[in-house]
């Protein structure tokens, strides 16, 4: 949730018309963001899905394939459109939220008319579906360099881009470094009520602004936005290790009452296993715990700048108390 000071930077915002590119906060923002990405310019979005997807958009043609992770949140969680915008298949590699570059050169093609050409390689960084996992940096330098060899375009969703930043000490311009598009929410753990942006080339942004406009997300005085995602990226990145430490006791306090959780949390997400596993998430949504559905006996759990050590620790004793029904 936006805290008092990021509503208070909203409120104050100096504002104009974005469709006009005249907003001086949300051309603020993008210069801020450009500079944190190492990019030449950056367009903001209304959201990670249409962020991920113009970028998807503007660097293939329909019937290219995109090389992605198992699960990955282009695939599964944007409601088909890369099929259904861009026109392009997806091909899945590897296990976890990660693959490697052999995995990559496996799946290329030659240029062979029965073979859908392959355009893309995307990553998804931290990995939401594997419980937050930050990708290894040396296995993505090894995919970028095979990339490069054979005319391959770079795509990240680093939707949660500043976890992988403040997990592994490596800034993130050194992460969005080989990539041509990198997608970055300035919601979620950031805290900013809407918004993500894109971080490319200046030709790219342009090619990205057109696709932007054609979906809908050219927004007006958009600067508001803007204002609470500069807030976000002054003020709320370095407190993401918060989270992260929240997570960790999270996890050892689930084990600690005997239930299963998937690997160590490496950022601000969870995922563990309950038996009975509608009927203990129904309890907990009346307990006010909000974890995501489940999806087998696996839910998420995450952490972020609205929950303090203690509420960790409540949602402990809640959690034990719905086992115990
Ligand atoms: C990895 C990842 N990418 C993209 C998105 C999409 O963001 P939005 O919900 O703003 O469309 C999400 C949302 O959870 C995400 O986890």
């Amino acid at each position: 949730m936006p805290t008092a000071a990021m509503r208070e930077a909203m409120a104050r915002a100096e504002l104009g018309d974005d469709v006009y590119g005249e907003d001086p906060t949300l051309n603020r923002l993008e210069a801020r963001a450009a500079e944190v990405l190492g990019k030449e310019a950056a367009l903001f979005f209304p959201s990670g899905t249409m962020a991920n997807q113009a970028s998807l958009h503007v660097l293939t043609r329909p019937g290219d394939v995109v090389l992605a992770s198992r699960d990955c949140h282009i695939l599964r969680y944007e409601s088909g459109a890369a099929a259904a915008l861009a026109g392009v298949q997806i091909q899945t590699l590897g296990e976890g939220g990660c693959f490697s570059a052999e995995e990559v050169l496996g799946a290329l093609v030659p240029p062979d008319p029965h073979f859908a050409p392959v355009r893309v390689v995307a990553i998804e960084n931290t990995h939401n579906d594997a419980g937050g996992r930050v990708f290894p940096y040396e296995e993505l330098g090894r995919i970028a360099t095979l990339a490069r060899e054979r005319g391959l375009r770079l795509h990240l969703d680093g939707a949660r881009l500043m976890n992988a930043v403040v997990a592994s000490g490596i800034p993130a311009a050194a992460w969005a470094a080989p990539f041509d598009t990198v997608s970055v929410c300035l919601s979620k753990g950031l805290g900013a009520p809407v918004g993500s942006v894109v971080g490319s080339s200046r030709a790219l942004r342009e090619e990205l602004r057109r696709v932007r406009k054609r979906l809908g997300g050219g927004m007006r005085q958009a600067g508001m936005l803007g204002a609470a995602g500069l807030h976000a990226l002054e003020h709320h990145v370095e407190r993401l290790r918060e989270d992260h430490a929240h997570a960790a006791r999270l996890a050892a306090g689930l084990e600690g009452l005997g239930l299963r959780v998937e690997g160590k949390p490496e950022t601000n997400i969870v995922m563990f296993h309950v038996p009975e596993t509608l009927a203990f998430w129904k309890a907990a949504w009346e307990k006010g715990l909000r974890v995501n559905p489940p999806s087998g006996t696996r839910l998420r759990a995450v952490t972020h700048l609205d929950v303090t050590a203690s509420d960790v620790e409540e949602a402990l004793r809640r959690i034990a108390s719905c086992l115990r029904r």
